[in-house]
């Protein structure tokens, strides 16, 4: 499994030690308001369930699943694979996503939940690719700011593997580029 990585690009204690940050100052910002987080699975399980436990506002947890991934391209294209369970209307709304790549996927989802007539929406991602972004995404919240290379680890996969590798680390390029997608 981690012959396959090139290099650990964040380890477990940083990711840690700033997840806690984030949760700080997630709790300071929203104080005793409820909030509904929306965690981004696959790739955002991992880190939500580690925010949701630290944070200290009361809040609802309520998954959505979107696609837009193929292998290790973006495909530009985004689908939402399944409705929310709950309505939105009204209530204060924080994303919570692995990674923020093209910028695709977020801005679909953002729009996405202001059409729900949310009362507020923040955006929390772990990773952010400040230089692959293609199109325009409010963030809130950001642990890290990475290179432009395909990670994997702490809920992100490639081809479903390596999400619960506990740090992040850059995949060797000979795994991604001998496949087609
Ligand atoms: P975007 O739409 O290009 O911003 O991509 C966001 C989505 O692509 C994330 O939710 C991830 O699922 C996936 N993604 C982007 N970059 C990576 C990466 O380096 N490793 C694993 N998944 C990634």
């Amino acid at each position: 499994m981690e012959k396959d990585i090139d290099r650990v690009l964040l380890s477990s204690e940083q990711i840690n030690e700033r997840v806690a940050e984030l949760a700080r100052e997630i709790s300071a910002w929203y104080g005793e308001n409820e909030v509904v987080i929306i965690p981004v699975l696959e790739g955002g399980a991992m880190f939500s369930k580690a925010l949701s436990q630290l944070v200290n506002m009361p809040h609802a947890i309520c998954p959505i699943k979107l696609s837009s991934y193929q292998g290790a391209r973006s495909t530009k294209t985004v689908k939402l694979l399944e409705e929310l369970s709950i309505s939105l209307a009204g209530r204060d709304v924080l994303i919570v996503e692995d990674i923020v790549d093209t910028g695709y996927t977020l801005n679909f989802l953002q729009s996405y939940l202001r059409s729900r007539g949310v009362a507020s929406l923040r955006t929390c991602v772990l990773l952010d690719k400040v230089s692959a972004r293609e199109v325009h995404v409010d963030i809130n919240y950001t642990g890290f700011i990475i290179p432009d290379e395909f990670v994997v680890g702490f809920g992100l996969d490639y081809r479903q593997r390596y999400r619960e590798l506990p740090f992040v680390g850059i995949l060797k390029r000979e795994i991604y580029d001998s496949r087609s997608t």
